[in-house]
């Protein structure tokens, strides 16, 4: 479609949104708006894709597919980590055709063109004497480290500010420390639906308690229906019954030093960042994430004791971090195509925590797994339902003011 078709079009379906209700069907199925989404909003985020020790030594890599571009991630040195897209500069061939691990240089396997790990060009047979090198490096992605965190962004110009973005983050992450940690397991999943259904899914808790069994289990069901999507103000009788198990927990909390207040931005960020702490299930006694409620693995960053709490760190809607006081996890949700988006959990422990000791990948995972399934499962479900000829926007409950504001946010960027 023509350029100034598409964007006729999306006027028309923005002006057309009904406030309060979910998208047009064409938002969560159209390849056309899908590459728009793209440009306008995903391309200028700073996408939180891994853990530096995935790649600890000289020369490991990994590729990560973003909306059909794959990325290498290398390890330069010890400082250094850099991000290139996977096109030969050349003729264009994939340089990299495996999904990771290590090498000295990449060297495209169509006419070997050879590049170092800083991606410059080292060799090109048969070029002629007047051919310059120097100006056919890999194509670099704007990528930095935040707390032994990886982010790359694929902005065409300037990427938004890095430092000012995570700064904001640095008292709740400041608990975790997570530059001292290190991947412990990860499960990856390539759902069929929008990018935006899987973020609108996990934004909100409507839909835990009939969903998630093992997570409502674990967790405060007064909690899920006072703060499930960041909705308290909406729900005053809600928050009414949860209140008591929130003063609890706080008291406990603060005289470990460890509460922080929450905040969220609205839909005139440009980001739509946000960072809270609440308890788990203080009240029946749950320390960590775990079938018996007991600790995963060994207590992380600052924590000498545990609180029963668990620290949520949005830097956008698809990079988010859930921290109880003894792991971490990554949560990457990343567009591939209109209908088709990754997810994938990586889960970190404190980078002494010894395998099989202090913790097992079965115990670990145990909740998110199952959690996340379960959300696959619902997701792609809705997708499936969108697609029906007799769609029609529906409207969210009290429950899912996040995913009004998402919208909001959304619709703003690309209108
Ligand atoms: S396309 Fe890579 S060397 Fe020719
Ligand atoms: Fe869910």
């Amino acid at each position: 479609m023509k350029l100034h078709q598409l964007d006729n079009q999306i006027s028309d379906l923005v002006e057309r949104q009904v406030p309060g209700h979910s998208l047009e069907q064409m938002f969560y199925t159209d390849p056309d708006i899908f590459e728009h989404d793209m440009h306008r909003v995903v391309f200028n985020q700073w996408l939180l894709i891994d853990h530096e020790s995935r790649i600890a030594n000289r020369g490991d890599f990994f590729i990560v597919d973003v909306a059909g571009d794959e990325i290498i991630i290398v390890r330069e040195n010890d400082d250094k980590i850099n991000g290139f897209y996977n096109t030969c500069r050349h003729r264009g061939s994939k340089v990299c055709l495996n999904k990771e691990g290590n090498k000295k240089s990449f060297v495209c396997p169509y006419h070997a063109w050879c590049y170092n790990l800083d991606g410059s060009l080292r060799g090109a047979q048969l070029m002629g004497a007047d051919f310059d090198k120097s100006t056919h490096g890999l194509h670099e992605c704007h990528l930095n480290i935040y707390e032994g965190l990886i982010f790359i962004c694929l902005a065409d110009g300037s990427p938004p500010n890095f430092d000012e973005q995570v700064n904001r983050m640095q008292p709740f992450m400041d608990l975790h420390d997570l530059a001292n940690a290190k991947v412990a397991h990860r499960y990856s999943w390539r759902l069929q639906c929008n990018w935006k259904l899987v973020i609108e899914n996990f934004i909100e808790c409507y839909h835990c308690l009939p969903s998630h069994p093992e997570l409502s289990s674990v967790h405060s069901k007064a909690k899920y229906k006072a703060f499930g999507s960041g909705a308290a103000s909406a729900m005053p009788e809600a928050m009414a019954e949860f209140e008591p198990e929130l003063q609890a927990w706080r008291k406990q909390a603060s005289s470990l030093g460890y509460t922080i207040d929450m905040w969220g931005d609205d839909e005139n960020s440009g980001s739509l960042q946000g960072a809270q702490r609440l308890p788990i299930n203080f009240a029946e006694g749950t320390l960590s994430e775990t079938r018996d409620g007991k600790l995963a693995s060994t207590l992380m960053g600052k924590f000498s004791a545990c609180d029963g709490g668990t620290t949520a760190v949005s830097f956008n809607p698809l990079s988010t971090l859930l921290m109880p006081n003894d792991y971490a996890m990554i949560f990457r949700f990343t567009p591939i195509s209109a209908e088709v988006c990754d997810v994938e959990i990586v889960w970190l422990v404190d980078k002494e925590a010894q395998e099989g000791i202090d913790y097992n990948k079965e115990n670990l995972s145990w909740l998110w797994y199952q959690t996340t399934v379960q959300d696959g499962e619902i997701t792609e479900n809705n997708q499936a339902g969108v697609r029906s000829r007799r769609y029609k926007p529906g409207p969210y409950s009290q429950h899912e003011a996040s995913n009004n504001t998402f919208l909001k946010w959304y619709l703003r960027l690309i209108g």
